[in-house]
């Protein structure tokens, strides 16, 4: 008999289920009896004991079911130190429910915070194991997290149609890409999407360098043009700006998000008419996408080995198209962030795109 914890932690993406079900179907392959306990709302039920008492029926039928049959929410890990509201010791609570449930394993799927929870449970002595997820790709350590792919899917579905209306209207469209300190859905969507511009985060952006970009298409003969903005995107002057100074300006500008600020600097730099498209969390809505689905069942299986041979304190990884594990503690407290000088951003600019910084 195993006993198996599992929480999905942060915000939801497609193939949480998928991945839950890799898991289940790979113990069962295993362990004639396996219970799941399935904490509800990420690391809040762990915390206050709230479960589901799992089978592997219930994992059946949910490889193409988006969202998260557990249910999430955003627990700080800068906030475990805490205690809540009515007063509980979060880590202790997280451990007596551990110990009470006679757990054999924790299995968390979550993105960079919540595999810094994971890390400090598996040093407070449980036996844990987290699965790569979130929409980003910005966890350190895995070439490949869940929901990425299926998220540039739709960022770059919501490209294809603004390109039509665009072209119809002669008009310049700024669509707002989820990615608010890394930029790699927005960079990949952008190239799938045949985006004329391409904003980052992680490349800060002079608003003359982007109306060139724009005036050159103009002068080319072509009415329309696409600057697909990740939410972080930041211009050079506020780049150079103290992080607190920066914090505030950006807190308290006038307008709903970045690509709206633009909107208006290109309006007043280049008199061309400019619409904003926000596709928002439709990103981490619907089912995984094919590459999700396999990605996310191998990460599963492979998790369920791990369970096996007892080998805890590991996130399970994409390195060079193998599935493979590292310590936690690796991953733990750093992000991957799109780099000005990957080959990626360097194909881009050699196909003509422009990130606003030259
Ligand atoms: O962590 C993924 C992410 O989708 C970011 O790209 C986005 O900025 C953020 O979550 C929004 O999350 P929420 O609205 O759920 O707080």
């Amino acid at each position: 008999m195993k006993r198996i914890g599992m929480l999905t932690s942060g915000g939801d993406c497609q193939a949480l289920n998928a991945t839950m079900r890799g898991v289940v179907k790979g113990l069962c392959n295993t362990y004639k009896n396996v219970e799941i306990y399935g904490f509800l709302e990420g690391y809040k039920g762990l915390i206050r004991n709230n479960y589901k008492l799992l089978k592997a029926e219930d994992f059946s039928g949910i490889l193409t079911k988006g969202g998260t049959i557990l249910g999430s929410s955003r627990q700080p890990f800068k906030l475990m130190g805490v205690p809540t509201e009515d007063g509980i010791n979060k880590v202790k609570a997280m451990k007596e429910t551990y110990k009470k449930l006679k757990l054999d394993c924790l299995v968390v799927l979550g993105g960079n915070g919540s595999q810094k929870t994971a890390n400090l449970l598996s040093e407070e002595g449980l036996n844990v194991i987290g699965l790569p997820k979130t929409i980003d790709n910005d966890l350190w350590g895995t070439d490949m997290t869940f929901g990425f792919q299926s998220a540039v899917d739709i960022a770059t579905a919501a490209i294809d149609c603004i390109h039509t209306t665009a072209a119809s209207h002669n008009r310049v469209f700024i669509v707002e890409i989820m990615g608010h300190k890394v930029g790699h859905i927005t960079l990949h969507a952008g190239i799938a999407g045949g985006a004329d511009v391409i904003l980052l985060p992680e490349i800060p952006y002079d608003i003359k360098s982007v109306c060139k970009a724009l005036d050159k298409r103009s002068e080319q003969g072509k009415g329309f043009s696409i600057i697909a903005v990740a939410e972080g995107a930041i211009s050079k002057e506020d780049a150079a700006l103290p992080k607190k100074k920066r914090k505030e300006k950006i807190a308290n500008r006038p307008y709903p998000s970045v690509a709206y600020e633009i909107a208006d600097q290109i309006k007043d730099s280049c008199g061309c008419e400019v619409r904003v498209a926000v596709p928002g969390h439709t990103q981490r809505g619907g089912g995984p996408d094919a590459y999700d689905r396999v990605l996310s069942s191998r990460f599963g299986a492979y998790a369920a080995g791990l369970i096996k041979d007892e080998k805890y304190g590991r996130l399970v990884v994409l390195k060079d198209n193998d599935v493979t594990d590292i310590p936690l503690e690796e991953s733990a407290g750093k992000l991957k962030y799109v780099s000005p000088d990957d080959s990626i951003v360097q194909n881009a600019r050699a196909l003509g795109i422009s990130f606003g910084d030259e």
